[in-house]
């Protein structure tokens, strides 16, 4: 399943819409390369790629949370480590034994994470940066 950037993804901050576009680009990228059926490792180095870009990610946003003092930047935070632990379980468990996690699936889960996240999570906190810009 490809998910498509659209309008209704973009926050308003430059470097926030770059990465959550990149990180479309990736999953769609990803799967894709699940379709062409290519080699285990090749995936699990995707896999570790999108890992640590959403960890990037992930600063950049909680840096601007907490220069706002955002309210929910907690829970916002514990989101973020909830889907970076289920990436590195996911990436264990192959490790261990590829055929433990089927591939089938995975761009889908990643896909419908993203994008419910920004829709649920992101546009709120930069529609609270609207109401309580920070002195730069
Ligand atoms: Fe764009 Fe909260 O991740």
């Amino acid at each position: 399943m490809r998910i498509q950037w659209g309008e209704q993804f973009i926050t308003g901050h430059g470097l926030v819409d770059h990465q959550h576009e990149a990180l479309f680009a990736a999953i769609n990228e990803f799967d894709l390369a699940l379709e062409a059926g290519l080699a285990p490792q090749r995936m699990d180095e995707m896999l570790a790629f999108l890992e640590r870009y959403a960890r990037e990610h992930f600063v950049t946003e909680e840096f601007l949370m907490v220069r706002a003092d955002y309210p929910s930047l907690a829970l916002h935070k514990t989101e973020h480590e909830r889907l970076l632990l289920r990436v590195k379980f996911i990436r264990e468990l192959r490790d261990q034994d590829p055929s433990l996690v089927p591939p089938e699936g995975l761009g889908k889960f990643l896909g419908d994470w993203l994008t419910n996240h920004i829709l649920t999570w992101d546009l709120a906190v930069f529609e609270y940066l609207k109401e309580h810009p920070v002195e730069a």
